[in-house]
């Protein structure tokens, strides 16, 4: 048997989402399961209740499984949140006169990168190499076998905070998996919705989610800089219930078949029928939803557009395209008042390039769990990947500096 099996784990706040993938030799991807589960015991991004959250994973696990058929052992999780840094690092090696550049400097180099001094208790998640130069010369992808006595490169490195990151991993051990690795959000996200023209762009993604928005910037398909914004779908749903003195489960539920972020899309002959308190119904227009809707998406997307800026610069200048994934993506007319903000070609991200069933998964809201997947098919099997994570290793110890050089320049898409 030659297929392997894949799995992503995504952790939100508003849901657990599993999604099983199969990966044959030839390199096809099939989605073979998936399962989503209410989740519970998380808040931006970090687990708040143990006990509540691996309920949630064992649901969304169980549910998988019993659509694929087979069992779930071990997972790729993501990572996001407030608690998450990140920062590009600058690593230098001097290659030895008369000698051309070798997989070892390279790694000289990027090791040194991977140095960079996080305060307080912070353990990196990846380390992605951005661009090499040598001896001055900028823009090298590929630096092995070239000629020069200086070779620098840009890692952009992301770590998380040691405690927020144990508690996630406890909650998916103590629901029976093993942790094959661990992946930002929004990387996933990338991963699962950029195609082969976006790869080729700089492209700003912005992940709506429920209490958290993850904005990533991807240079030409490399993924240069990310941010969270502690604010999602779950305000937007606040401001409605505020607004309208409604509960909270009505004001989502009006949300998620009426709503829209722009006055312009909502049916100016719509009146809603809204569930006051359970006895009482009242008449509200739709503009006038969309009216409550509007200022806090507006918020976001102007918040994500401040982050990326502050790093890059001029969005206009910068960006060619922005995806947006996320549940909060389905909103009705999201892309248009994006569009409005940014005045650069504005799409949904829906996961591509795969087989089996992609009807289950071809939602924003699914773009991490099949990153997850996508860049777990990217990585070499582990025997046990919770072992080789617990004690720090490399985990292809036997496979030598080749693999790891391979592992560095791997495009990830
Ligand atoms: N059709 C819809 N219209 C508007 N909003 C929607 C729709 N469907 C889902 N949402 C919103 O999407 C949000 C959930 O998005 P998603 O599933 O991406 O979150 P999550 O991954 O659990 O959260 P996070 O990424 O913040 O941890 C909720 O706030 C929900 O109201
Ligand atoms: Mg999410």
């Amino acid at each position: 048997m030659s297929e392997r099996i894949i799995v992503g784990l995504d952790v939100g706040t508003t849901k657990v989402c599993t999604v099983i993938g199969e990966l044959s030799e030839d390199g096809i991807l099939d989605v073979i399961g998936e399962g989503t589960a209410p989740s519970q015991g998380i808040k931006r991004g970090a687990v708040v209740n143990l006990e509540k959250t691996t309920e949630a994973i064992r649901s969304s696990v169980k549910l998988a499984e019993r659509v694929a058929g087979v069992p779930v052992g071990q997972v790729y999780v993501g990572v996001a949140g407030p608690h998450i840094k990140s920062v590009t690092s600058h690593g230098l090696a001097a290659i030895r006169r008369g000698h051309t550049i070798g997989p070892a400097d390279v790694e000289r180099a990027v090791e040194q990168a991977k140095a960079y001094p996080f305060d307080g208790n912070y353990e990196l998640v990846h380390a992605l190499p951005l661009e090499y130069r040598v001896d001055g010369q900028e823009g090298i992808k590929d630096p092995l076998g070239m000629a020069g006595v200086r070779l620098e490169v840009d890692v952009h490195l992301i770590a998380a905070a040691s405690g927020p990151l144990t508690n996630l991993r406890r909650a998916v051990e103590a629901a029976g998996l093993d942790i094959e690795g661990l992946v930002l959000q929004s990387f996933a996200s990338g991963l699962a919705v950029l195609n082969p023209e976006d790869r080729e762009h700089d492209v700003m993604l912005v992940d709506i989610g429920g209490s958290t928005t993850d904005v990533a910037f991807f240079k030409s398909g490399q993924l240069a800089y990310s941010a969270v914004i502690p604010l999602g779908g779950e305000h937007v749903t606040g401001d409605i219930a505020q607004l309208l003195k409604i509960p909270g489960e009505e004001a989502e539920r009006i949300k998620k078949k009426y709503g829209a972020a722009l006055v312009e899309m909502a049916d100016p002959d719509l009146m809603l029928e809204i569930n006051q308190d359970g006895n009482h119904v009242r008449d509200v227009p739709a503009p006038e939803l969309a009216n409550y809707i509007y200022p806090r998406v507006r918020e976001i997307l102007l918040l994500a557009r401040r982050e990326i800026e502050d790093q890059i610069g001029p969005l206009e200048l910068h960006v060619q395209k922005v995806v947006l994934t996320g549940g909060s993506a389905l909103l009705r007319g999201i892309e248009n008042l994006a569009y409005k903000e940014y005045n650069v070609p504005v799409r949904l991200g829906r996961p591509e390039g795969l087989s089996g069933l992609t009807d289950v998964v071809a939602s924003p809201a699914h773009a991490t769990a099949v990153g997850l997947v996508r860049f777990g098919s990217h990585e070499q099997p582990t025997p046990s990947g919770r072992r080789a994570r617990r004690e720090n290793k490399p985990q292809d110890d036997g496979a030598g500096i080749w693999e790891k050089i391979k592992g560095i320049f791997e495009n990830f898409f």
